[in-house]
């Protein structure tokens, strides 16, 4: 998505070192690849055994590129600070994960609910389902979800739960559709859509990585290094926007102040303005339609 947006945006130098902090399955990285020379290299994460798998298959023969299966927001432990010429995130799921029923992600195809993009770690939707709170789940839909049926959703779920457990996104989806009344559905939209990302969301402590991920990125990044990050929903490019401002414009104690002290200095510089997907991108993948690429570069260290 936004292949050559991102490409451009990196500024791929023949010699540089890389990260693409969500694989996926490896377009940005293979773009980024083309762009170096023999000395270049590329470090390569995802949370996902999936795409680790299938970055093994595709690039691991490659002596310019390290595979890593961790979540970005442990970027320093693999990568030298100050060492990167671009880093790259890829937010939210791969078509892969929302695609394969087994992964528990979709309300279009009955799986067992799970919902992890790393299966290896943590608790499954499911799980969380059946013991959380009513009030925390309602509060988990209002947040991530921005589901204005929250509460109604919690309390539809915390019924269903008592009949029997909820192991199947068909079971959630239609639990969740239950409490929408009809009339406020919204048109060519799925009921469970709001619910079920906020699900996601929280499963995979999304936003929470994703803040530390953009301090980790900054971490590895060297002087004149580009960050690249691509959401795909308004919380997700909130935190981004606000990460890239404030570090734009430096210490708000020191704003507009002769001989600022270095510490108090903007970290990064914006570069361009956000970018979404062209016409022709959205008619080719829907999913582009949300897409919002930002993109700056590190100014001091
Ligand atoms: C939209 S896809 C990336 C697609 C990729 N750019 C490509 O061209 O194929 C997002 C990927 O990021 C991974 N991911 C999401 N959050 C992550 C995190 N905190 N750390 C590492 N990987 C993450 C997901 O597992 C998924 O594979």
């Amino acid at each position: 998505m936004l292949f050559d947006e991102v490409i451009a945006g990196l500024d791929v130098q023949p010699e540089g070192l890389y990260v693409d902090g969500t694989y996926g399955r490896g377009g940005h990285a293979k773009g980024v690849l083309e762009g170096l020379g023999e000395k270049g290299a590329l470090v390569v994460f995802d949370r996902d055994p999936e795409a680790i798998a299938s970055a093994r298959r595709d690039v691991g023969d490659e002596a310019r590129v390290r595979i890593c299966h961790a979540s970005f927001d442990r970027l320093p432990d693999f990568v030298d600070a100050a060492s990167a010429r671009g880093v790259l995130f890829d937010l939210g799921v791969s078509s892969p994960q929302l695609d394969d029923a087994a992964r528990g992600f979709s309300f279009l195809r009955d799986g067992p609910l799970d919902m992890r993009m790393d299966p290896t770690s943590g608790y499954s939707a499911a799980d969380w389902i059946a013991t959380a709170e009513e009030s925390e789940i309602s509060r988990v839909i209002a947040a991530y979800g921005e589901d204005r049926f929250a509460r109604r959703i919690a309390q539809a779920i915390g019924v269903a739960r008592v009949e029997s457990r909820i192991d199947t996104t068909a079971r959630l989806a239609e639990v969740v559709a239950s409490a929408i009344p009809a009339r406020f559905r919204e048109p060519g939209k799925h009921p469970a859509t709001r619910a079920f990302q906020a699900f996601r969301i929280h499963v995979n402590r999304e936003l929470e990585l994703l803040e530390t991920g953009l301090e980790a990125a900054l971490k590895v990044l060297a002087v004149g290094g580009r960050l690249a990050v691509i959401s795909f929903h308004s919380l997700e490019d909130r935190i981004v926007k606000r990460f890239m401002r404030r570090e734009s414009e430096g210490d708000p104690m020191w704003r507009g102040m002769p001989n600022i002290p270095e510490a108090a200095q903007p970290r990064m510089a914006l570069v361009g303005k956000a970018i979404r997907a062209s016409d022709n991108e959205v008619a080719e993948n829907v999913r582009a339609r949300s897409a919002i690429l930002r993109i700056a570069t590190k100014v001091r260290a």
